[in-house]
């Protein structure tokens, strides 16, 4: 049976069924209410009758009981009355009541016996008649001395019985016929409908005869089912366009990296062993929002380049639990399997105590280290307590580390970023088999600059726990061993980029980080064509901004003052001022992710920021048109992207930086080839991504002119530049990273524990 037809069937049923038990309650009641009324009525006629028949008894007038009685007769619906003796003979009755309706002897012998009042119904040759006998009693003393007794007809309440009935039949036929058109509506619309389409959406897929992911049909019913098959239909495409570029790149013997190629890569080289990645930043977040958990993906260059290694890889990612809701989605060691829609490795979070948090993030880690390795001219701040809380929380991440890998045999770590200076020494200090590569992903700065930092050598020995160390340019590496040089008692060795110290050796490389491949990138979207998604940008842009423009640029930043947005929207400015005829033709949209927040450094960068949009806009806005467009928000991967692909310039501009993914991800996007990147010769990525236009963010002349010159550059040009960046971008993906640091990482011999002296290795926290 169809599903339609069940669901029509058991909604009669139970209706049905309502209806009758309904239909019964009521008339009962009704029938119970029409017999008391009925009998109180007679009640009163008997007693006012019996008071006249006594009388009339009593003068012994045989004329004027038959008066009496005829008097009531055929009224309404009373048939009639009759009089009895004592003895139950009849003495006076109501003219023409038929005989089969005084058929009665015995009840009325029994009521004039018994002294009591009777009443009954009796169905007598198709009618339903109710009789009330009242016996005569003199005075209260006196025996009794005959019966009244009254006739009613009684049919009307059958007949209301039958109308109850009749018309809570009618409304059960109405309400079957409106549950069958409802049922078929809904079915047809959030069932079988979806259903279908689903089906025929799900064909055309498995046909390759459709890419739209966007128009999966949605339905609220099937929501969580098209959610599932919508994370089927990505997997699918994404996995033929891997199996199609894979064999071209076979046929054109090329060596792309892949996710595939690189998990291969990783079980040759380690076997089945587990991965450890720690970073401050988890890869996803559960925040509360609107009363709901959701995940979101935080912004963080770390992340968006971890995130498909791990994916890829598989292992466990130990972070900080920052999120407000993080904690209620964890199991009880604290873990719990991401990406949430197709888990494929561990995060375990680490809960850090507010003052922990202030002292290590915030404090320590970001308004020392962050403004020290980057040369922007802010000042780092060196606070003991935080410097104590720095040290509490490597132990604190140390200790979890040592407690996973307590049965693993020469576990492999990566350690991430500025965080952990302290933890590869703590690791190594209790498990001397461990292979650890610690990448720093900002930048490291002269020796000179790094002087200045009073626990100097603590973090130089800590890091020199790692047997491999990373940084995204060898001009970071060089000064690193500058400074190790400088600073601390030892051997570097400039032939192969090594220090040595107490017969324990670590490599110092540039291992360029990237982001996953460009056809990985672009077929995660789905393929709405560039010239769909570039109108639908500009609609949005004036539907929801009131701005209509022709041409736009993007930037994409953490709100962060090495990120130079300030100068960038500066040089917006200078350049409508050198060319007014692009006013009302060009506006820049900076998608702007609030940062650490909680430090006024960055509190004071977020409204010098908007305090400069305003300027610039109320300086140059039109009725109908804004130079700049800030949009301050967390914006996920799928919101970025429309705009990366609609833009005709992205704008780099910062004053510091270790690689820069926002250049990489804007290469990735762009697989029509087109698009413009004006990127700051002050970040790493400009040592690759040669085909940008390269500017001297400082400069606000020259990045005017390259935002002139990227509208004016002819379509042959831009694709030929676009097109060499993605080859570059293509080759050093993020798994060619990942494979560059395994491959390392699995060439080191182990350290004995005992060449590791512990006063070298203890930095106990200071009080
Ligand atoms: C830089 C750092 C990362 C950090 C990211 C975001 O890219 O190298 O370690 O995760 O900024 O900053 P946040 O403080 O929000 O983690």
């Amino acid at each position: 049976m169809k599903i339609t037809l069940r669901l029509i069937i058991s909604l009669i049923i139970v209706a049905a069924s309502v209806a009758a038990l309904f239909s019964f309650l009521q008339a009962r009641a009704e029938k119970k209410r029409l017999v008391d009324e009925l009998e109180r009525k007679n009640i009163v006629l008997s007693e006012s009758l019996k008071e006249s028949v006594l009388l009339i008894l009593k003068s012994n007038n045989p004329s004027k009981l038959t008066k009496l009685v005829d008097r009531f007769g055929n009224r309404e619906r009373l048939l009639g009355v009759i009089i009895y003796n004592a003895d139950s003979q009849i003495l006076s009755q109501t003219s023409g009541l038929p005989e089969s309706f005084k058929q009665l002897s015995s009840e009325i012998i029994q009521a004039i016996q018994e002294g009591q009042n009777k009443s009954f119904f009796k169905k007598i040759e198709q009618r339903h008649i109710y009789y009330h006998i009242t016996p005569i009693v003199q005075d209260e003393d006196s025996s009794v001395s005959g019966a009244l007794m009254l006739l009613h007809d009684s049919a009307y309440i059958d007949t209301r019985i039958k109308e109850i009935w009749g018309n809570n039949f009618i409304r059960l036929l109405i309400l079957s016929f409106l549950i069958v058109i409802t049922t078929l509506i809904v079915v047809r619309w959030s069932i079988t409908g979806p259903i279908a389409q689903i089906a025929d959406w799900i064909k055309e897929l498995r046909l390759g005869e459709n890419n739209q992911l966007t128009h999966l049909p949605r339905g609220d019913v099937l929501g969580p089912l098209a959610s599932e098959v919508r994370q089927l239909a990505k997997s699918l495409t994404t996995a033929r366009a891997a199996a199609e570029q894979e064999a071209r790149l076979r046929l054109s013997s090329e060596s792309v990296w892949t996710p595939e190629k690189l998990k291969e890569h990783v079980r040759n080289k380690l076997g089945e062993k587990t991965l450890f990645l720690i970073s401050n930043r988890e890869p996803y977040m559960h925040v509360k929002q609107k009363r709901k958990v959701e995940c979101i993906v935080p912004a963080s260059g770390l992340v968006t380049a971890l995130e498909p290694v791990m994916r890829a890889c598989g292992g466990i990612w130990i972070a900080h639990g920052a999120g407000d809701s993080d904690r209620e989605v964890c199991d009880s060691q604290d873990k719990l399997k991401v990406p949430p829609n197709e888990p494929a490795y561990t995060l375990k979070r680490i809960w850090l105590s507010k003052e922990e948090e202030d002292g290590h993030y915030y404090g320590f880690s970001n308004e020392g280290l962050w403004p020290l390795c980057h040369i922007t001219h802010t000042r780092p701040t060196f606070r003991l307590e935080d410097w104590i809380q720095y040290q509490k929380v490597n132990q604190k991440f140390a200790d979890t580390l040592l407690e996973e890998i307590k049965n693993e045999e020469c576990p492999l770590i990566l350690i991430q970023d500025y965080h952990f200076a302290l933890l590869p020494l703590l690791i190594r200090k209790k498990r001397p088999d461990v292979h650890i590569a610690v990448f720093w992903h900002i930048p490291w700065p002269n020796p000179e600059s790094f002087s200045i930092c009073p626990w100097k050598q603590e973090i130089l020995l800590g890091m020199l726990g790692a047997d491999i160390l990373g940084f995204h340019i060898q001009f970071h590496c060089n000064n690193f061993l500058d400074t190790v040089d400088n600073v601390l008692e030892s051997k570097v060795n400039w032939e192969n980029f090594s220090v040595q110290r107490l017969g324990h050796t670590t490599s110092v490389k540039p291992f360029p980080i990237s982001v996953s491949s460009p056809m990985e990138t672009s077929f995660t979207q789905g393929e709405v064509s560039p010239e769909t998604n570039k109108a639908r940008i500009l609609e949005s842009l004036s539907k929801d901004y009131g701005i209509h423009t022709e041409t736009i640029g993007v930037g994409v930043d953490r709100l962060d003052y090495t990120k130079g947005i300030v100068e960038r929207f500066k040089a917006v400015e200078r350049f409508f001022a050198k060319y007014p005829q692009y006013i009302g033709k060009f506006t820049f949209i900076e998608l702007g992710a609030p940062s650490r927040t909680h430090i006024q450094k960055y509190h004071d960068f977020i409204a010098e920021v908007e305090k400069t949009v305003d300027e610039i806009n109320w300086k140059l806005q039109t009725k109908e048109w804004k130079p700049i467009l800030f949009l301050k928000a967390h914006h996920s991967h799928e919101e970025i992207l429309p705009f990366y692909k609609a833009a005709d310039l992205c704008l780099v501009t910062s004053l510091h930086d270790g690689m820069n993914l926002v250049a990489k991800e804007f290469i990735a996007t762009r697989g029509d080839e087109d698009g413009v990147l004006i990127l700051s010769q002050f970040t790493g990525a400009s040592r690759e991504l040669k085909e940008a236009l390269i500017v001297n963010p400082y400069d606000i002349e020259e990045v005017a002119e390259s935002i002139r010159l990227a509208l004016m550059m002819d379509s042959v040009e831009r694709s030929r530049r676009m097109k060499q960046m993605r080859a570059i971008v293509q080759d050093r993906n993020i798994y060619r990273w990942a494979a560059n640091i395994i491959t390392a990482i699995s060439q080191i011999e182990s350290v004995p524990k005992e060449s590791i002296p512990s006063e070298e290795i203890a930095h106990e926290p200071m009080a």
